[in-house]
């Protein structure tokens, strides 16, 4: 049975489309019924509208509490009725009440091999370190940030002379590997 699959972003999109572009072959178990973005001007929502995907988005800065926001995107998610709910760049702090309505149908990609650097700045926290190699983490969502689950990682070299910008570019790349990897293997099991 074809899965349904919502993204959550907040700015480029780049893993939306590649989670898209792999629920865009015929044979792949999932379909995308609903790109959201907590930002009117996410250069992401130009692909959903070239698409003809289904878009929505639920400005934060409408919303004074937190718990408004999330009432908010919970009813439009619960309209959209999705089996997996997957954050794609979405760079709002979800409430526990939230995540836990949601526990085990909500994912997340992260630019780093976590446990390690969990939170922003991972590339140069990983340069800073002195890492030999970095990577990317998909996993559960839980309340507590970016600790739940780990559903798969992939891992890139640290090359000598890489920033921040070069490093997270390579990890990027992983990423759109990774994540609908990811994806097909958790919509296809029964
Ligand atoms: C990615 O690096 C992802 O790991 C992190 O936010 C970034 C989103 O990039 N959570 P994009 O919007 O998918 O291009």
């Amino acid at each position: 049975m074809t899965k349904r699959v919502a993204i959550l972003i907040s700015g480029r999109g780049s893993n939306m489309r590649a989670l898209c572009e792999a629920m865009a072959s015929p044979d792949f178990p999932a379909k995308p019924v609903l790109i959201l973005s907590n930002r009117p001007d996410a250069a992401g929502l130009d692909y959903a509208r070239a698409e003809g995907l289904p878009h929505a988005v639920i400005d934060h800065t409408q919303y004074e509490a937190r718990e408004a926001f999330d009432a908010a995107l919970d009813a439009e998610l619960s309209a959209a009725q999705p089996d997996l709910i997957c954050l794609a760049g979405f760079m709002r702090l979800l409430t526990p009440g939230f995540v836990e309505k949601w526990a085990g149908k909500l994912i997340n990609i992260h630019p780093s091999l976590l446990p390690k650097y969990p939170g922003l700045k991972t590339h140069q926290r990983a340069l800073d370190a002195g890492d030999a190699e970095a990577g990317c983490t998909v996993h559960y969502v839980v309340p507590e940030m970016d600790a739940g689950e780990i559903i798969g990682q992939a891992r890139v070299p640290v090359l000598p002379g890489d920033t921040a910008e070069t490093l997270e570019d390579r990890v990027r790349e992983a990423e759109h590997t990774l994540y609908p990897d990811c994806l097909l293997r958790l919509v296809s099991q029964a």
